[in-house]
């Protein structure tokens, strides 16, 4: 059986860090890629770059031919429109699945979903997840295929959680959720292990497995700025952001990028995802059992392995 894996998301954040760990692993890997390859390696000769876009079912067909697994990183985290994100997270995924099925041996494909597809009628993102997820049920036993919900992921090269996790470095916490609010969360790496077991496993696992780092109930805000005050020895302030003037930047943010004609990350949906209460993941367990995955990084070791590494 051939060692390459395709990936798609190779230039982003958690792709980047995928791609490092095949490469160190031995894979062959052949990576799509729209032309910004910020977060690739130095040259590997086991690194084939393979330039194409998920509109572009030739550049995908070449993307998988031959390969063992493919895994499937790329999506669309910002955005406006339902149809923009619809467009990636969920035509996306069947094109990859269409160029899977194109193939005499079809090869496994893992894919990365969301927690937010658990509640779709949040946001648009959320909602494009769920429809991803469904193009997936649909294979049935087509391919051999597994989706992973992360919640929200972190660690080098990661932007979103960053500006806010330095704020707290710092001693100020600017909490966009409500006190009450509780969420799970993984690290990078640890997520990145999940995905290399899962191209390892026995066929017959397809299914859909939430993955967090191992902390039953998930954290609230209190609990991170806790983590905080005892990594800098001294208190951290906290500073809540009030829900209405959240929903206004939102608001703001979302007119100015349909003006400005770029993708926002803070929009209405993304307000609404930030308020809700339970990000916690519950059915963490089926993929241990399967795999033998288990996380390795607490959040506290997280934390200083993120802020180490700018
Ligand atoms: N980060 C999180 O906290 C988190 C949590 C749960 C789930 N996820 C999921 O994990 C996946 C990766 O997220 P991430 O944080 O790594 O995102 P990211 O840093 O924004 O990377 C997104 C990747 O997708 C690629 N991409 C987007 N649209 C594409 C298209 N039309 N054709 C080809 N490639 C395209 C981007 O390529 P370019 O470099 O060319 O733009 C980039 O490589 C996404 O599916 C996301 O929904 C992320």
């Amino acid at each position: 059986m051939s060692r390459i894996v395709a990936v798609t998301g190779a230039t982003g954040f958690i792709g980047g860090a995928l791609l490092k760990a095949l490469l160190a692993q031995g894979w062959e890997v052949r990576a799509l890629t729209r032309g910004a390859r910020t977060s690739a390696p130095a040259k590997n000769p086991r690194l084939h770059w393979v330039t194409g876009d998920l509109d572009d079912q030739d550049s995908l067909e070449r993307l998988v031919h031959d390969a063992h697994a493919v895994v499937h990183c790329a999506g669309a985290v910002r955005g406006i429109t339902q149809a923009q994100f619809d467009h990636v997270n969920e035509t996306g995924v069947r094109r990859i699945a269409n160029a899977i099925l194109a193939q005499a041996h079809p090869p496994r494909l893992v894919a990365l979903s969301s927690l937010a597809a658990r509640k779709p009628s949040l946001s648009p993102y959320a909602a494009s997840k769920r429809k991803g997820e469904k193009v997936l049920l649909e294979l049935g036993d087509k391919v051999d295929w597994l989706a992973f919900r992360p919640p929200a992921v972190y660690g080098p090269g990661d932007r979103e959680l960053l500006p806010l996790f330095q704020w707290m470095a710092r001693g100020l916490a600017i909490l966009p959720g409500p006190g009450e609010a509780r969420f799970s969360l993984i690290y990078v790496d640890d997520l990145v292990q999940a995905i290399l077991q899962g191209l390892e496993i026995a066929p017959g696992h397809s299914g859909i497995y939430e993955l967090d780092d191992g902390r039953s109930g998930g954290y609230s805000w209190d609990d991170v700025v806790a983590i905080f005050s005892r990594l800098r020895g001294k208190r951290v302030v906290k500073c809540a952001i009030p829900a209405w003037l959240l929903r206004g930047l939102g608001e703001a943010n979302l007119l100015m990028a349909r003006m400005g004609g770029y993708a926002p990350m803070l929009t209405p949906g993304k307000v609404r995802e930030l308020r809700y209460l339970d990000w916690v993941c519950h059915h963490t367990g089926s993929w241990r059992d399967i795999s033998g995955w288990s996380p390795q990084v607490s959040l506290p070791e997280g934390l200083k392995n993120t802020l180490h590494s700018l």
